[in-house]
């Protein structure tokens, strides 16, 4: 039985979610709150396997949009087993760096197999696994892209247009469950980011 809290961070590329993920944390952990942090695809050593799998620049690997799908919810799966379930049994609060919605916005929207398409598919592996919160950090593709300073992976790859298709999905999301999904503006100055993330938790984690 789950009697923890499950709040995931969603956003384009370079949106700024593990600098945030880890600010959160901090604060979290000033009020004595126990917490863990995992990100998808990853959160489990098969997870890991799948993430590299996903994220390697290939020309040798074709992966077609519903098998990369499949993927994605293969790592969720394990994720969801292994790590989510029993930490919010357990009571904890979980923080996860993309979830579903990743997939909805991705494979959905972006890849083109269709947005209730992807949540209904999905609904089979979650369950009722669904984060009590969901921030989503939006940012015009082009800033977001810069701010990334690693190479780019095999999706962060992908044309201007794709990902600008994302943000357009995430945005029909937000509208689509209001009360779950919390857009916050990523343009922002780190501080002013935190703040508005920590009004929504602090929302849910009386
Ligand atoms: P990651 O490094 O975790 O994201 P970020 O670049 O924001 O730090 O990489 C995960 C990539 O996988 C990212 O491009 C988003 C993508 N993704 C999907 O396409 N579908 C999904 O379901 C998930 C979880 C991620």
């Amino acid at each position: 039985m789950k009697k923890g809290f499950f709040i995931t961070f969603e956003g384009g590329e370079g949106a700024g979610k593990t600098t945030l993920i880890e600010s959160v944390k901090e604060k979290l952990f000033d009020d004595k709150l126990d917490l863990i942090i995992t990100r998808e695809p990853g959160g489990t050593t098969f997870g890991e396997h799948v993430r590299e799998l996903l994220l390697k620049k290939s020309t040798k690997i074709k992966i077609s949009s519903k098998a990369e799908l499949c993927l994605f919810l293969a790592s969720r799966s394990q994720h969801i087993d292994d790590v989510i379930k029993p930490a919010l049994s357990a009571g904890k609060i979980v923080l996860c760096d993309r979830y579903n919605d990743s997939s909805i916005a991705y494979q959905g929207h972006a890849r083109g197999l269709g947005i209730d398409e992807v949540i209904k598919f999905s609904s089979f592996i979650i369950e009722d696994t669904l984060p009590d919160l969901t921030l989503y950090l939006d940012i015009d593709p082009k800033t977001g892209l810069s701010r990334v300073q690693s190479k780019y992976d095999r999706i962060e790859s992908e044309k201007l247009s794709f990902h600008q298709k994302i943000r357009e999905g995430f945005h029909i999301l937000a509208k689509k469950f209001p009360d779950r999904i919390k857009m916050i503006d990523a343009n922002k100055f780190k501080d002013e980011v935190l703040k508005n993330a920590m009004h929504y938790i602090s929302k849910i984690i009386k």
